[in-house]
């Protein structure tokens, strides 16, 4: 273990980005989403509000625009939207991380004797491969020195191939930690306890995958809300379910788990990985990677920006509820409200099928739009908000009321992508909705019904694609207030 190797790996790291970042094609750059300065970008890691500043950081690889061996790239805010870049904190130096398919794997962040401790996955590559969990510390916040006694724990005495993701937190006295294991087609959530976080004793498999959920559970995330325990993961090979949830109680005595619901954080095509945090106000905040990893052959290879030299984006940060129901919801953090400009609102109209809605939304490409709508069920079969429309493109955002469903289309959205995926409104019978939608240069987020129905797609429609309307198939939809917003940039 070399300390001054690992910092000459981070300054070359550091100085890698600098560069690139010269180069980057600002075309297709978002907004206002969290992106590395230039080069690769997967999951959230250690995210966590220490000495009063929002802290994230991300699986990244300085060097190129795709996958590669992972460091920990990171940034600091003081309002979750307006985010200061600092340099890498983790860069692969030890052998437990070596390999041209390892590095330093997602983990979590806690704060423990006034020092911000990073624990995360040791990925080693190749014939020796094996995946332990390691910490990292620093004073400052800044710079990281990996902990001598690296990895801290094991799977077993021989170790283990897939054994990663380590979510921390503390509960009473003791830190508790899930990571996930995956062997023979399942997938198991081990939940561990410790007294000062370098001692770890396995407390019980809480959840598992049981052969028929998945075979890996990536990413597993932990906290509780409203009296409830709640588990996050993002399965593998688990059909229709890329960031799911699990309700229920944990019994910290024996490491059980009484489950209660399943569902689904964010039903579209791009939200993976999701990572949790409370902030100081007692928020329950969600940050996700917004790509999936079966996107690549959904979009030929890495996509319309690899040759741009960057790739990959956060999620809006969401803050999550317990609903009435039991299941979750998820709303856009009150601070994107400062990005807000031209505000332009609207009561009481009535859209049929022969007079669509054309709406001026922003500079029809970064804007935010919020909707109140109500319906009488035997008049209407479907409404439709048309995002990033010219003639050649546009994304389709359909509802249908009768159904309880609502789907996303990509199919025309692009020359890149394609797809239609749908989910519950759960309206319980209600007839009304409300329609959140967030749109930035390559990427819509949708929070229907208050945050019971979110979706979150990345697309990459040409420039003058920028119009969008409403339009109603089959009688008339009553639209309570409509309002827009143009957003301005927030990153640099
Ligand atoms: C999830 C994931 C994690 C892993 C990381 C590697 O997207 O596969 O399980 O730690 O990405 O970058």
């Amino acid at each position: 273990m070399s300390e001054k190797l690992h910092q000459e790996k981070i300054m070359a790291a550091s100085e890698s980005v600098r560069l690139a970042q010269k180069q980057v094609n600002p075309e297709f750059r978002q907004w206002y989403h969290f992106m590395a300065p230039a080069g690769w970008l997967n999951d959230p890691n250690g995210l966590i509000q220490f000495r009063g500043q929002y802290h994230l950081f991300y699986q990244h690889n300085p060097y190129a625009a795709k996958w590669g061996p992972m460091h920990w790239g990171h940034a600091v805010s003081s309002d979750l939207v307006h985010w200061k870049h600092l340099p890498v904190a983790l860069a692969p130096s030890e052998c437990y991380e070596e390999g041209s398919r390892g590095g330093c794997f997602s983990g979590s962040a806690v704060e423990k004797d006034g020092k911000l401790i990073l624990i995360y996955t040791g990925a080693r590559s190749g014939e020796r491969a094996e995946q332990a969990q390691c910490l990292a510390f620093s004073e400052d916040g800044i710079h990281f020195r990996k902990y001598a006694g690296n990895p801290i724990l094991r799977f077993g005495s021989c170790g283990a191939r897939d054994f990663r993701d380590p979510k921390v937190w503390k509960h009473g006295e003791h830190w508790y930690l899930a990571a996930v294991l995956s062997a023979d087609g399942n997938a198991e959530i081990l939940l561990y306890e410790s007294t000062d976080l370098i001692h770890w004793r396995l407390k019980g498999i809480p959840v598992q995958s049981g052969l028929r959920m998945g075979d890996v559970w990536e990413c597993p995330d932990y906290f509780e809300l409203g009296g409830k325990g709640i588990f996050l993961f993002s399965p593998v090979r688990f059909p229709g379910h890329k960031s799911s949830y699990l309700t229920g109680i944990l019994n910290d005595r024996d490491g059980t788990f009484q489950p209660d619901q399943l569902g689904e954080i964010d039903w579209g095509f791009d939200f993976y990985a999701a990572q949790s945090f409370q902030d100081e106000k007692g928020r329950r905040i969600i940050i996700g990677w917004a790509n999936s990893w079966d996107w690549m052959p959904w979009w030929r290879g890495y996509g319309p920006v690899q040759k741009d030299l960057w790739c990959g984006f956060l999620s809006l940060p969401r803050e999550a509820f317990l609903c009435k129901d039991g299941m979750l919801s998820f709303q856009p953090v009150d601070e994107l409200k400062e990005l807000r400009q031209n505000g332009k609102s609207a009561e009481n109209l009535c859209v049929s099928r022969d007079s669509p809605l054309s709406i001026g939304a922003g500079d029809g490409i970064h804007y935010e739009l919020l909707a109140e709508l109500d319906w009488d069920c035997s008049d209407c079969l479907s409404f439709c908000f048309l995002l990033r429309c010219s003639e050649r493109e546009e994304t389709k955002l359909e509802f249908y009321p009768g159904r309880d469903e609502m789907m996303f289309d990509r199919s025309r959205a692009d020359q890149f992508g394609a797809g239609k995926k749908k989910c519950s409104l759960r309206l319980h019978g209600r007839k009304s909705l409300d329609v959140h939608i967030f749109s930035d240069t390559c990427s819509i987020e949708v929070f229907a019904n208050g945050g019971k129905a979110v979706f979150t797609s990345c697309q990459y429609p040409l420039p003058e694609s920028r119009k969008t309307f409403l339009t109603v198939s089959g009688g008339a939809i009553h639209v309570r207030s409509l309002r827009t917003w143009r957003l301005k940039p927030a990153v640099s």
